[in-house]
């Protein structure tokens, strides 16, 4: 594996401005049982991989009740700098899993949304996250495909080697896949998949195939970065543990403000104390993670 320069980490240059500001929508697209919306960002800086934005559409972003709905915690899937007419082009991959989601699914082209960010830390090079690791394994699965889609491109750009395993249900339900495709519309040559009915890719489980590169000779001079439901995150951790593989894990919880200000994003650490995901995380390494699935569903 060859070398791999630091990835940008959050600083001046990819802080949120203050407040929230008023984006319109360029596009928005089906895509494998998701939803694709792209917004345009005239003001923000340009995200990293692994950061979100709290997003709040500007119409029908309520309760039946008047009761308005806190702005819903989405990660960048993909950026354009020098969108048409200027601004950076940001793209969201949406699960329509509640009402904020499916308000924000149902913005069509020219409607506005509200976003803050970007918030949140990014993922580190692998020679930030082990002395020594040179290359990546990039684990998604269902809608945290997102974040990986982004952290892809920029390892691609950068020339860190890096592999791409990503898990669905069957193939009706791959949503985001075409974020991982290059200009010719072809799927990406080093991403891999596994689908539970084996209608595309190997039949099984994404971590199926991680625990066939972990079982490799050279699995130490990688470093694992992740993203899905809990449990899928949760066999992640505990088999990049158990070959001593670090991992990078981007986590979810319930985010009501985003920038640390109300704790309702705190989750516990191993060793006693919280820490609050939005500002702390999304992403953490697997020592500070316990268990996953019992920490953080
Ligand atoms: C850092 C971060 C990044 C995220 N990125 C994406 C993304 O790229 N695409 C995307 O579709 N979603 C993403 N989510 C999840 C998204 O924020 C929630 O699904 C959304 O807030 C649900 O709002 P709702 O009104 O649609 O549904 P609600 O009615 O609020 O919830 C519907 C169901 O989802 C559960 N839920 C709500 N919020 C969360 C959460 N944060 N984590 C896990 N379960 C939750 C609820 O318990 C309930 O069962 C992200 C969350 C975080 C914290
Ligand atoms: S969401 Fe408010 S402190 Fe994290």
């Amino acid at each position: 594996m060859t070398d791999s320069a630091p990835l940008p980490r959050p600083g001046a240059a990819s802080r949120a401005p203050f407040g929230r500001r008023l984006c319109t929508t360029a596009s928005s697209r089906d895509s494998g049982g998701y939803r694709v919306v792209s917004l345009v960002d005239r003001e923000g800086p340009e995200p990293l991989p692994g950061q979100f934005y709290m997003l709040a559409a500007e119409d029908g972003w309520g309760a039946e009740d008047g009761r308005a709905f806190l702005p819903r915690a989405i990660s960048v899937a993909e950026t354009r700098v020098g969108a048409a007419g200027g601004g950076i082009r940001l793209d969201f991959l949406l699960d329509a899993v509640g009402p904020g989601t499916r308000a924000l699914c149902d913005a069509r082209a020219g409607e506005k949304i509200w976003i803050t960010g970007p918030l949140g830390n990014s993922f580190a090079s692998p020679r930030e996250v082990a002395p020594g690791a040179a290359g990546a394994v990039l684990v998604g699965g269902g809608v945290g495909v997102a974040p990986l889609a982004l952290l892809r491109r920029r390892f691609s750009e950068r020339g860190v080697p890096h592999r791409v395993l990503l898990g669905f249900r069957d193939r009706a339900h791959s949503g985001g896949l075409d974020l991982f495709c290059g200009s010719s519309g072809a799927l990406c040559p080093e991403v891999r998949l596994a689908t539970e009915d084996g209608s595309q890719g190997v039949q099984g489980r994404v971590t199926d195939l991680l625990l066939s590169i972990l079982a490799g000779d050279d699995a130490e001079s990688g470093v694992v970065y992740s993203c899905g439901p809990p449990a899928m995150l949760e066999a992640v951790r505990a088999l990049c543990a158990d070959h001593g593989v670090a991992c990078e894990l981007a986590l979810e919880s319930p985010m009501a403000c985003g920038f640390g200000a109300c704790f309702g994003c705190a989750v516990p650490k191993p060793g006693g104390g919280y820490l609050r995901l939005c500002v702390d995380g999304p992403v953490l390494r697997g020592g500070q993670v316990g268990e996953v699935s019992h920490a953080y569903a």
